[in-house]
């Protein structure tokens, strides 16, 4: 049994096409929905997100993360123990999108599962892989983070359909002496599921219900303002970490606005909470790890630095990870 789990690389992959405000503004027009670049960008702070095409899923995403984490960590895609993967728009009902990812990257001997906890994915996925490294059950894990939300979206809806976008990331996380990750704390509210949802389902070779994401936005940004600060000091408390001694913020990267919110809450200068929603958009269970691979490419994360990963969603679920890289 070893003490902790380390990361020991991280990956990302975008679908080819981003879509600027201007542009999803034009497309939104021609279908006379009526909102405009500037609202977009000062009411969320995004600037554009990926959007992927036909031919583009979420298994191929999610390998290219996969693979560049391994690359970065060195390891080949045989000595992976354990695929943990977080999404909630999987390219099927069934098998897993990690099963699909297993056999796409050749990782022969891994265990293979996807997490459903919408934009808390990431985070509850990373625990668990943690767990599982530090009781003694594998040795290391590729735990992703993949959404094609997009496909959820309805185009009609301009309170939904400009926030979201499609990507990948992942870490591959081992079995450490040092520390590693440190903590993690997850909490769920499944009476708070009518304020963010798709209801749909197939039932008997149709889809019963509604297949759009549904949203009511006011409540959720409350919401996620008021669960991210207490959530973090009741991690750090339990922890007997002080808050001065955090490095940076890769908080769910939903609107740029709930971010401010929370580093004001803990305190944090600008300068050390990540922000990538205005390239990324709100990518679900993606948007942690792409945002922490893009700070470590950016050099802004390094190693020894003691950073939050946060999500929340969809549930309601939250939850928050302490690592040190
Ligand atoms: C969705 C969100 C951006 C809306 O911003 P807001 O400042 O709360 O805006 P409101 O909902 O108060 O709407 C203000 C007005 O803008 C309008 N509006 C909504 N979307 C619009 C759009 N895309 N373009 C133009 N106007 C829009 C509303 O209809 C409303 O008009 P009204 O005053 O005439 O009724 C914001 O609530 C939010 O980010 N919520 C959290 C979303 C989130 O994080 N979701 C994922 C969690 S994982």
């Amino acid at each position: 049994m070893s003490q902790y789990s380390a990361i020991l690389g991280t990956g990302a992959s975008l679908p080819r096409r981003a879509v600027s405000n201007q542009e999803l503004t034009e497309f939104l027009a021609s279908r006379g929905v009526e909102t405009s670049a500037e609202w977009i960008e000062t009411r969320t702070g995004i600037k554009q997100r990926y959007l992927c095409e036909a031919d583009e899923t979420n298994c191929q995403m999610a390998s290219r993360a996969a693979l560049q984490a391994l690359n970065a960590a060195g390891v080949l895609p045989d000595q992976v123990d354990l695929i943990v993967l977080a999404t909630s728009t999987p390219d099927q009902v069934f098998p897993s999108t990690a099963c699909a990812v297993q056999a796409e990257i050749g990782a022969k001997k891994a265990m293979a599962f996807d997490i459903q906890a919408v934009c808390s994915g990431f985070v509850y996925a990373l625990t668990v892989a943690d767990s599982m490294i530090r009781s003694g059950q594998v040795g290391n894990a590729l735990v992703i983070g993949s959404e094609v939300f997009s496909r959820l979206m309805d185009w009609n809806d301009r309170t939904t359909c400009v926030l979201f976008g499609d990507g990948a990331g992942a870490v591959f996380i081992q079995a450490s002496a040092e520390p590693g990750i440190l903590g993690c704390k997850l909490h769920s509210d499944g009476t708070l599921g009518c304020i963010l949802n798709t209801t749909g389902r197939i039932d008997g070779g149709k889809i019963v219900g509604d297949p759009f994401l549904r949203m009511d936005g006011q409540a959720v940004f409350r919401q996620a303002v008021s669960v991210l600060g207490s959530n973090a000091l009741e991690l750090f408390e339990s922890l007997d970490f002080r808050l001065e001694d955090l490095d940076f913020l890769v908080p769910h990267q939903a609107n740029v606005r709930i971010l401010h919110s929370v580093a004001k809450k803990l305190k944090l200068p600008e300068e050390r909470v990540v922000i990538t929603v205005g390239m990324h958009g709100n990518t679900s269970a993606a948007s942690v790890p792409l945002a922490l691979n893009h700070a470590i490419e950016q050099k802004q994360i390094k190693k020894g630095d003691n950073v939050l990963l946060q999500g929340v969603g969809g549930g309601f679920t939250w939850g928050s990870v302490l690592v040190r890289m």
